[in-house]
């Protein structure tokens, strides 16, 4: 159990990782919580820094999510523990990313940690939602609603593609949390006045 708990506690500890606040303040001097919507995920770093730095802020968050499941894939393998350890971590990794411990616990949306869960956890999942993203963003220009849509079509199909039970209830908590942190944008989609990307 303690192995267990362990593997949770490094997840959501690496999930805590501010990307998007540590690349903005090393190599533009900008604190990316105080310009555009002021959130800690790689479209806001995009919006405030460039594009550069936006896709950096994406494949590095992505990768905390793929790296807290490849340990605890990893550990658990070679101490016959139950896979199913990977969700658990995965879910802290994703609240860590949210709720960070090392940014006042005002982080991202769960966009890129949940790309990165999706690419991990299964490949039709992957497949499935950044389809629905890419096309929602082509013809939106949201990524909010781009996000939202790509998360939830995750949570509709998880049941038929592999996913053990275990596996079904993370996906919902993950959505459940992106849709949640997403609300003041949901807010925005209402009254017409959410961002819209412009290079697209
Ligand atoms: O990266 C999260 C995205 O869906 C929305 O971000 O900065 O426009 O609120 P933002």
């Amino acid at each position: 159990i303690l192995i267990y708990c362990l593997l949770i506690v490094m997840g959501y500890l690496y999930g805590s990782i501010p990307f998007a606040l540590v690349i903005g303040k090393l190599f533009y001097h900008t604190d990316v919580r105080n310009s555009g919507s002021g959130n800690l995920g790689g479209t806001n770093a995009g919006r405030v820094l460039g594009k550069k730095a936006g896709l950096s802020v994406i494949i590095l968050d992505a990768s905390k999510c793929c790296i807290s499941i490849l340990i605890a894939g990893t550990v658990a393998k070679y101490m016959k523990l139950d896979m199913n350890i990977i969700y658990p971590c995965a879910l802290a990794c994703v609240i860590g990313h949210c709720y960070p411990l090392f940014a006042g616990f005002r982080g991202g949306k769960a966009v890129s940690v949940a790309i990165g869960y999706a690419l991990m956890t299964n490949i039709y999942a992957f497949v499935v939602a950044l389809i629905i993203f890419m096309v929602t963003l082509k013809i939106s220009k949201y990524v909010s609603l781009a996000s939202i849509l790509a998360a939830i079509s995750i949570a509709v199909i998880s049941p038929f593609i592999g996913y053990s039970m275990i596996g079904i209830i993370t996906n919902i908590c993950i959505v459940a949390l992106l849709v949640y942190k997403h609300r003041s944008n949901i807010q925005r989609l209402r009254n017409g006045t959410e961002n819209k990307i412009t290079w697209m």
